[in-house]
């Protein structure tokens, strides 16, 4: 922690914010292997939010990996220090009013445990987007998977780096037996019920 800092308080609480958007801050973390369908799903979702009104911004892996966390590759250290910073944007993203989407690989579960604790548990959704390797790879959307294969990638999740099946998900989504409409719907599902209790 950088010394001399002193938190400043404005005066406008999270829940007057929440009052202004209609809606309660939170964070949906949909976590699985590269080509698991988290984006695919994470899209979808917030395409139906923003129908219904909704206040919703979606963070991806490979979009932020393009601007803010560009100077990180995917050693373990790198991809801890990918997700810690994008649990405090989430968290940040929350505590303005906004339902955050956020779709990473994020394979280690103290570092998702750690995006759950910033933005509050009751407020985080844990969203196991559940495809094992083999069908990952047979989609290999990117042809990622071809070149991880081959040894062009190193550090490749799945077949050269370990992905830690989520203990706790909230929810799991098996994206080969679910069409993407119906793991969409399972989604939303379980943010109008938290939405509903909060
Ligand atoms: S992580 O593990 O959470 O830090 O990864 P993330 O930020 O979600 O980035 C994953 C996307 O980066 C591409 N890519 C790789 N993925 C896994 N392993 C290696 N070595 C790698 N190199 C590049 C890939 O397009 C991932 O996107 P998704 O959407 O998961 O397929």
């Amino acid at each position: 922690m950088t010394k001399n800092i002193t938190w400043h308080d404005g005066k406008v609480s999270y829940n007057q914010r929440c009052d202004n958007l209609g809606q309660e801050g939170m964070v949906i973390w949909f976590t699985g292997l590269s080509g698991s369908g988290k984006s695919t799903i994470a899209v979808e979702v917030e395409k139906e939010l923003v129908l219904r009104g909704q206040a919703v911004y979606r963070l991806d892996g490979d979009n932020v990996r393009h601007g803010l966390n560009s100077d990180l590759g995917f050693t373990a250290e790198d991809r801890n220090e990918n997700i810690r910073r994008i649990a405090e944007v989430a968290a940040l993203f929350k505590d303005s009013g906004m339902i955050t989407l956020a779709s990473f690989i994020s394979p280690y579960q103290e570092t998702r445990d750690f995006a759950r604790e910033r933005a509050g548990a009751d407020n985080f959704i844990e969203v196991y987007v559940k495809a094992d390797v083999e069908t990952c790879a047979k989609r290999d959307p990117k042809g990622l998977y071809e070149m991880a294969k081959k040894g062009e990638i190193k550090n490749f999740t799945g077949i050269s780096a370990p992905y830690e099946v989520p203990e706790n998900a909230d929810l799991v989504v098996n994206t080969k037996e679910l069409s993407v409409e119906a793991a969409v719907a399972k989604v939303l599902e379980a943010i109008d019920k938290r939405q509903a209790w909060i």
